[in-house]
């Protein structure tokens, strides 16, 4: 299957397996790190993003990249969270991503879902992304078109709050994973992913075209989260299977 050519988004690249779109994700991000070895990296976390960091893990192991310098922002984290929960993100996080890319710990910018006050600890994270310019950027996408966990009528411009869970979200969380999450979270907003200086978005599945697809190509408004990346697509690439992309054409 061809890519996809897009009127603003700088790159749609098509893969043919889940594997081969992990490993292409996985390559551009240790790309950035090799130019660059103290990038600041925003990583999402889900499924979706498991097979990617395994890929980074792998040529880490083999020293073909060091990660230990790099910056690491956390994208999104349910509130109120015990930062040791099972289902919450620090945990996946450190399993995944810190401890496996070896970053040093004063490098590790975690959202704590423990806070009494989850504005303050929105704020903390919005200042510390100020004083920190990220150079990548790295997500997933979830029910509604959802980036991080902006759902579906937030503003583009939001900085890191406490947002709202939608239906569909809580209904995927608890029904489909059998997670009993909580019904808010802290997430980067959407403001903060845009200024990023590169942004990948990675999907797999017709499940997720399926949320794709309306990003893409409806008119960009907040009804679609993602198509707010629409806004800055030179500076977007975005990294899918066959299936995915069977659904997220225009066609
Ligand atoms: C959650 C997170 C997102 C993540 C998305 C996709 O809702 N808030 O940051 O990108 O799910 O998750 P998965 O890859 O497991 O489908």
């Amino acid at each position: 299957m061809k890519n996809i050519i897009h009127p603003q988004i700088s790159k749609i690249n098509v893969y043919p397996s889940l594997e081969e779109t992990a490993r292409a994700a996985a390559e551009f991000t240790i790309n950035i790190v090799l130019k660059n070895p103290q990038a600041i990296i925003t990583y999402a976390t889900g499924n979706t993003m498991i097979p990617v960091y395994q890929k980074i893990t792998e040529k880490i192991s083999k020293k073909e990249v060091d990660f230990s310098k790099t910056k690491a922002f956390h994208l999104d984290e349910y509130y109120p969270c015990d930062p040791k929960a099972d289902y919450g993100f620090v945990n996946y996080l450190y399993k995944y991503v810190f401890g496996p890319f070896k970053i040093k710990k004063t490098n590790i910018f975690i959202l704590n879902g423990l806070v009494k006050n989850p504005k303050l600890e929105a704020d903390r994270y919005n200042l510390l992304l100020k004083k920190s310019p990220v150079d990548l950027a790295i997500l997933g996408i979830g029910p509604g078109s959802h980036i991080g966990f902006n759902e579906q009528r937030t503003p583009f411009d939001t900085q890191t709050h406490l947002a709202k869970l939608s239906k569909e979200t809580i209904f995927r969380d608890q029904k489909e994973r059998g997670q009993d999450t909580p019904t808010t979270a802290l997430t980067q907003g959407i403001g903060n992913i845009l200024s990023a200086k590169k942004i990948i978005l990675v999907a797999y599945g017709e499940n997720k075209g399926e949320y794709l697809k309306p990003a893409l190509w409806e008119k960009i408004n907040s009804q679609y989260p993602a198509s707010a990346l629409r806004l800055q697509g030179q500076k977007v690439i975005i990294f899918i299977d066959q299936a995915a992309a069977s659904k997220a054409s225009k066609e």
